[in-house]
């Protein structure tokens, strides 16, 4: 069994994340959708909050699961036997990060490969900051996030 994981922090998920996943499901037998809990963000949303949020947009999916996790993830995904990390790449601004992120997740772990995917080209601009920002403004998210999503930020941000 082919089993990757979609790490992130996922606040909140956007249509740019599912293309991503859409694409990882194609490739692999299984792949596990992992909140991190240790990330440098400071999240809108719980994590409790962002698992509710994903489930009815994977549900379609019959490999997907989601999970949270906290600690480093080369250690999470050696404890769930994955065998590579799939991240999505916008643009080429993301290459430095990602570029980082993969070489010191090998250095940590030689046996744990990263892949890219690139999502479609009409969410290279997306990003869930952005998404928070349009939402906190009034802006129409349809475009950027699934229904679900666009409520939950609209709660979030009423007066
Ligand atoms: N579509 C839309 N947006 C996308 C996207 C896509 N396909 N891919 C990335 N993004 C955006 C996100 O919306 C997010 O935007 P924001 O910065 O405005 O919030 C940003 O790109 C990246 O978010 P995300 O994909 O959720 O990942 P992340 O960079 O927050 O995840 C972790 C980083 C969780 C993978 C990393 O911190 C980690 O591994 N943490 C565990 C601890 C650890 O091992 N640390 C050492 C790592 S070397």
């Amino acid at each position: 069994m082919r089993h990757c994981i979609y790490p992130g922090t996922f606040d909140p998920i956007t249509h740019g994340h599912l293309d991503v996943l859409a694409r990882a499901t194609k490739l692999f037998d299984r792949v596990t959708v992992a909140i991190a809990l240790d990330t440098t963000k400071d999240p809108l949303f719980s994590a409790d909050e962002r698992v509710e949020m994903i489930q009815p947009n994977v549900a379609c999916y019959k490999n997907v699961r989601i999970v949270t996790f906290s600690g480093l993830l080369v250690d999470f995904a050696r404890k769930q036997k994955a065998a590579a990390i799939i991240r999505g790449l916008r643009a080429l601004s993301d290459f430095e990060f990602e570029f980082n992120m993969a070489l010191m997740n090998r250095h940590l772990d030689e046996d744990l490969e990263t892949i890219f995917v690139m999502p479609n080209e009409q969410f290279s601009y997306t990003s869930s900051s952005l998404v928070k920002q349009i939402a906190k403004l009034g802006g129409d998210m349809a475009h950027f996030v699934p229904p679900n999503v666009a409520s939950e930020l609209k709660k979030k941000f009423a007066v």
